[in-house]
């Protein structure tokens, strides 16, 4: 029974509330530090043309490949002054020297600027991104990317390109791992930490390197969940969904952000002047540099929007393009676009100033070598702490899905199969997008089985990733039989996800599920174990499987990490940052729908549904279980002075016989708009520890600009009406109470 508050409020109150209390978080953006603009127009009056576009080009060297083309040359490029900046190169030995060759043997000696997708860990290699995001530890995430950057600087690196913040609503789409998932207002938290992660104290500080917002924008969202795919949606879809975790990590400080291969509304990122020079500069006063996608540029003469790459160069020139990463467009064409009068002297001069502002910001004209230092490089590569803090994060980003018969914690003493092609294995476990990772350095699944869980483990792989040769069914089956729980490890391969690695189906690849299924047949509780890098599509294993646990790719500390939470020394606490569904064909599914004009009802044909399958997910969106459970009061809501329009509060208990973190989720609808508003909206979030037995109540404010939206003149704000105030364990289970503001 939903109680109806009423708080009513004069519309004039709101709109004083509106113009007197905007959102209280004052912007953060990048901004140069004191002094060094007088610095950056000192050098630039000295420098070349052929030096100035030298530094807005960006080359990979041949040390790795994330792309379709690879240089010879670099070295030659760098000495001439026509390349800047490098990317795939790390190492203190090998940053040492290309950055001697720049300031030594060049006119300017302007040091590089040396990037790398340091995404999920430098060498100590965390959670995937949206592992990571299950945990809904904003500090752990935090920590994970400072852990990143201390060990990239240590490296010789001063620039990552992450984090990738992109929207993924489509499990089709293979970079979904490296995102937070479907959710506009957690993907906007985890961006804030992520950039702070990566850029530390202060840019300049020996541990901080630059982050690089990516991929602007709307990368996310291709249709089919293709990769490179066009996108085209509306624009207040556009702005409600997909562009604020940009905005959220511009205002947190990202230096630099990276354009995106794909179209929107027409026109590629990467030569799209509304994007760049319109919302990204001119809306949000970003002022660091924007660089573009590996040969994005190149790829607008396939997109068909210019004749040839002299004309993409100066498309993203014009649009607010400042560096070209790897289309060696800039360095070819720039001089006669310019002499064409097609560019102006002034963009390619402000082009300039904003990666020589960051050089400087760095401190790399100071000490062009301080981020090559022979003892900080050896003390920081997988440091215990770091070990530590990757356990800490691979544990907390370990989803429950189901429990059943109680089967676990595993107890002391008791016989288990270990099976799967993913029990005994290293390679896959610092997923796609591993940066200097090595999967020698990694806890296998069998490793981190130990004397001192007092099992006795028998281990059979069973069948392999993909290869469909059932050989080791029987042997498999023969341990199960002898065991008394059996645990199997299945998965994706870690290359089956991350950029073009979209699939069109979501099922485990191979013969997987046939080997889960024959050894739940065989009437032993089966644990699975999924290693994945997107949600998958596995009805039948979630209907045998006794217990599920989803653990995405862990990075260096899997095995510890999946062993503390089957004995119960962690207590599994994640909750599922995108939707699980029951089928590909349900794609794309996410809990903040819209309702349409004839809702789903499961007993009436002519409503929004599939003849074949029930609308709900296999498993929602915020959803996790836990070894404890955990009761909600009915929330209480109350007008909140000084700007916040609403604070509520709900008490939380655990219910159970064990400690247990549970992660309270706050969502709010808006029941009638100028437009159509989704079911619900995350609004908020708080992650508690509670001892069993224990209650705690949580406060919850929401303020002007959370109930804001595109109403329909597209202006950004609130509207009076009437709002659902959710709170839950997940986006399905909620306790609801309305207001009426
Ligand atoms: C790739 C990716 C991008 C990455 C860049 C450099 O194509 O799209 O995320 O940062 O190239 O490796």
């Amino acid at each position: 029974m939903q109680k109806m508050i009423y708080l009513r409020l004069i519309p004039t109150l709101l709109l004083f509330l509106s113009i007197q209390f905007l959102d209280p978080i004052v912007a953060q953006n990048y901004r140069p530090s004191k002094g060094i603009e007088a610095r950056v127009n000192a050098l630039l009056a000295k420098m070349t043309l052929d030096e100035k576009i030298g530094q807005l080009t960006l080359y990979t060297t041949d040390w790795g490949s994330t792309g379709p083309t690879i240089r010879e040359g670099y070295k030659n490029d760098i000495r001439s002054g026509a390349c800047g900046n490098l990317f795939n190169c790390h190492t203190i030995g090998f940053v040492h020297d290309l950055q001697k060759v720049a300031v030594e043997e060049t006119r300017m000696k302007i040091p590089l600027l040396f990037g790398y997708d340091v995404i999920h860990g430098y060498k100590t290699i965390f959670p995937i991104p949206l592992g990571e995001a299950a945990s809904w530890d904003l500090e752990a995430i935090e920590k994970s990317a400072r852990v990143a950057a201390i060990e990239a600087t240590a490296a010789g690196l001063n620039w990552t390109f992450a984090p990738m913040v992109d929207i993924g609503r489509d499990p089709r789409w293979g970079r979904v791992m490296e995102g937070a998932g479907e959710d506009t207002w957690l993907g906007c938290r985890i961006a804030e930490a992520r950039v702070h992660g990566f850029q530390g104290k202060k840019l300049g500080d020996t541990d901080a390197m630059l982050a690089c917002v990516k991929h602007f924008a709307g990368y996310g969202a291709p249709i089919g969940g293709r990769e490179y795919n066009t996108v085209d949606m509306s624009e207040r879809y556009f702005r409600e969904y997909y562009l604020p975790t940009y905005e959220a990590a511009v205002k947190a400080g990202a230096a630099t952000v990276m354009t995106s291969f794909n179209d929107y509304d027409g026109v590629p990122a990467s030569g799209n002047k509304y994007l760049i020079d319109g919302i990204l500069r001119k809306e949000w006063d970003f002022q660091g540099f924007v660089v573009t996608d590996y040969t994005s540029t190149n790829e607008m003469v396939n997109h068909g929007v210019v004749v040839d790459e002299k004309e993409a160069g100066e498309l993203s020139l014009n649009a607010g393009v400042d560096m070209d990463m790897q289309g060696g467009i800039y360095q070819r064409f720039l001089k006669q676009s310019l002499k064409e009068g097609k560019v102006s002297t002034k963009q390619i001069n402000e082009a300039v100033r904003r990666v020589l502002r960051l050089k400087f910001e760095l401190g790399l004209f100071e000490d062009p070598y301080k981020f090559c230092n022979a003892d900080r490089e050896k003390k920081a590569m997988l440091a215990p702490e770091h070990r530590a803090a990757a356990r800490d994060l691979a544990r907390k980003s370990i989803v429950l899905l189901k429990n059943e018969q109680q089967v676990l914690p595993l107890k002391k003493g008791q016989k288990i199969a270990l099976i799967g092609p993913l029990a005994d294995n290293k390679s896959e476990l610092i997923g796609n997008w591993n940066g200097a990772g090595n999967a020698n350095d990694c806890v296998s699944l069998r490793e981190g089985f130990s004397p001192a869980q007092g099992s006795l483990v028998v281990y059979a792989k069973g069948c392999d990733l993909e290869v469909t040769d059932r050989s080791g069914f029987a042997a498999a089956l023969k341990a199960a039989q002898n065991a008394d729980v059996v645990v199997i490890a299945v998965g994706e391969g870690a290359m089956m996800s991350g950029e073009a690695g979209a699939r069109a189906e979501l099922g485990l690849p191979g013969i997987q599920e046939e080997l889960v299924l024959e050894l739940c047949k065989t009437g032993k509780p089966v644990v699975v174990i999924l290693m994945n890098g997107r949600p998958l599509a596995i009805p039948k294993i979630a209907e045998n499987a006794t217990a599920i646990l989803e653990t995405w790719w862990l990075g260096t500390e899997t095995g510890n990490a999946i062993t503390d939470v089957l004995y119960g020394v962690h207590n599994p606490s994640g909750k599922l940052p995108m939707t699980f569904p029951r089928s590909v064909g349900q794609v794309p599914i996410f809990y903040n729908y819209k309702n349409t004009g004839r809702p789903y009802d499961s007993n009436s044909k002519w409503t929004s549904k599939y003849i074949d399958m029930p609308n709900s997910p296999q498993w929602p969106f915020g959803f996790g279980l836990s070894y404890t459970s955990f009761g909600y009061s009915e929330p209480k809501v109350a007008l909140k002075s000084g700007g916040n329009l609403l604070t509520i509060t709900v008490n939380v208990t655990n219910t159970g016989k064990l400690p247990g973190e549970e992660v309270a989720q706050l969502y709010v609808r808006d029941l009638v708009g100028s437009v159509t508003r989704p079911v619900k909206e995350l609004k908020g979030f708080q992650k508690i520890m509670l001892q069993p037995g224990e209650t705690r109540e949580l406060k919850f404010i929401l303020t002007e600009k959370d109930l804001s939206f595109y109403r329909r003149d597209m202006t950004f704000g609130t509207e009076p009406g009437e709002y659902e105030i959710m709170i839950g364990g997940d986006s399905e289970t909620v306790k609801k109470v309305k207001v009426r503001l």
